[in-house]
């Protein structure tokens, strides 16, 4: 199998990511904090060492604000339901994927928030200037996605970033996409939360993500429960980052992460994109000589990740990756990938299109064996 679906989970994983996941869980498997036992304590201590190496990785400066979540999707809706004020105003984009939609809607139609959202260039880009223009008195915050899931298109974020600080207005990103890829430094960037997920281009675990945010960021709870300290307390505590981490970590999770992300920084995060950029754009160059087949914001592949989005006249996207799968044996992402405002303004809705994500473990001959497939499928 050719596996190229790797925006959504990257697999296969490192193996010494699996072998260290096993090891370590098999020794310190246990509650990090709860209880005073030697074992709980060492787990507690280990996620504060995870914690520093997540800080390191994003360019934060506080390890008490790295905050484990279950995904971006999970960190996102903590940030959003958490920044917004009644009455108050956010700005994002139409990149965005639905795990910020959906919350910005949800609280739109609840009468909480009002929001604009900003539009694309035809080559996937936004434009930070369009971002200063819906800045408002009541903006509460701009969120924004650093690599759209559906072009893979990298967008301007130090730009918004000088933007938001010069307007007082915090930047939350959603690096779901590019966090592994793509350099991500918080402070220089200007950014003042991420949400990261470990499963993509950090190569880890599904399950586990997690948030990083600036001193100064006060993020409301919006899920209440047991921190393993101050129990007599029935409100939630308010000190970071047990704040917005109720219930027992996944540690198991964060051992994978841990592990993914030693082993991101070891390869080398530009050698890790550069390599899949090269196949990216054997494959944007030979799916542009097939005829019949339309690519989507793939002619220029600067700023990009290893992401190719097209579709084959004629046929339907679903039916489309259904051949590839069932005939080619290669794995691929078709429909809206739960970004439909993209799929809209690229004109490709409501059936969407396939998109092509390549990982560290793919090879130039999958990129060969996938232009041979979509050139049968686009003969006949
Ligand atoms: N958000 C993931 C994707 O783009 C699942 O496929």
């Amino acid at each position: 199998m050719i596996y190229l679906d790797n925006a959504a989970t990257s697999f296969p994983k490192p193996p010494e990511v699996l072998e260290e996941m096993f090891e370590t869980y098999s020794r310190m498997g246990v509650s990090p904090g709860r209880g005073s036992h030697d074992l709980a304590v060492r787990c507690e201590h280990y996620l504060q060492k995870v914690r520093e190496e997540i800080c390191d990785f994003f360019g934060g400066k506080s390890p008490d604000r790295v905050v484990f979540t279950s995904n971006s999707t999970d960190g996102l809706n903590t940030l959003i339901l958490g920044l917004a004020e009644p009455g108050r105003h956010v700005v994002s984009t139409r990149l965005e994927h639905n795990s910020v939609l959906r919350p910005l809607y949800h609280l739109r139609d609840r009468g909480v928030i009002e929001f604009d959202l900003v539009g694309f260039n035809p080559e996937g880009f936004i434009d930070p200037r369009d971002i200063a223009e819906r800045i408002r008195p009541s903006t509460g915050f701009v969120v924004l996605n650093h690599v759209s899931n559906v072009l893979g298109t990298i967008q301007p974020v130090a730009a918004v970033g000088r933007i938001c600080r010069e307007r007082g207005v915090p930047l939350v990103l959603d690096v779901s996409q590019s966090a592994g890829v793509v350099p991500i430094d918080m402070e220089a960037m200007k950014v003042d939360a991420v949400a990261f997920t470990g499963h993509k281009s950090l190569l880890g675990p599904t399950g586990i993500g997690g948030l990083v945010l600036r001193e100064g960021l006060e993020v409301r709870p919006v899920r209440f429960g047991g921190s393993g300290g101050d129990s007599s307390n029935t409100r939630q505590p308010m000190d970071y980052p047990f704040r917005l981490e109720p219930g027992t970590a996944n540690v198991l999770g964060i051992i994978g992460l841990s592990a993914a992300m030693r082993y991101v920084k070891r390869e080398g995060i530009d050698t890790l994109h550069d390599r899949e950029m090269a196949l990216a754009r054997a494959l944007r160059d030979g799916l542009a000589s097939l005829k019949g087949v339309k690519m989507y914001c793939a002619e220029n592949l600067e700023n990009h990740t290893g992401v190719i989005t097209c579709n084959v006249d004629g046929l339907a996207p679903g039916d489309f990756a259904a051949i590839l799968d069932g005939d080619f044996d290669i794995a691929t992402r078709s429909g809206l990938h739960c970004a439909p405002l993209v799929h809209e303004d690229i004109g490709t809705s409501p059936r969407g299109a396939v998109r092509f994500s390549f990982g560290p473990f793919n090879k130039a001959d999958d990129v060969s064996a996938v232009l041979f497939a979509v050139g049968e499928i686009a003969r006949r």
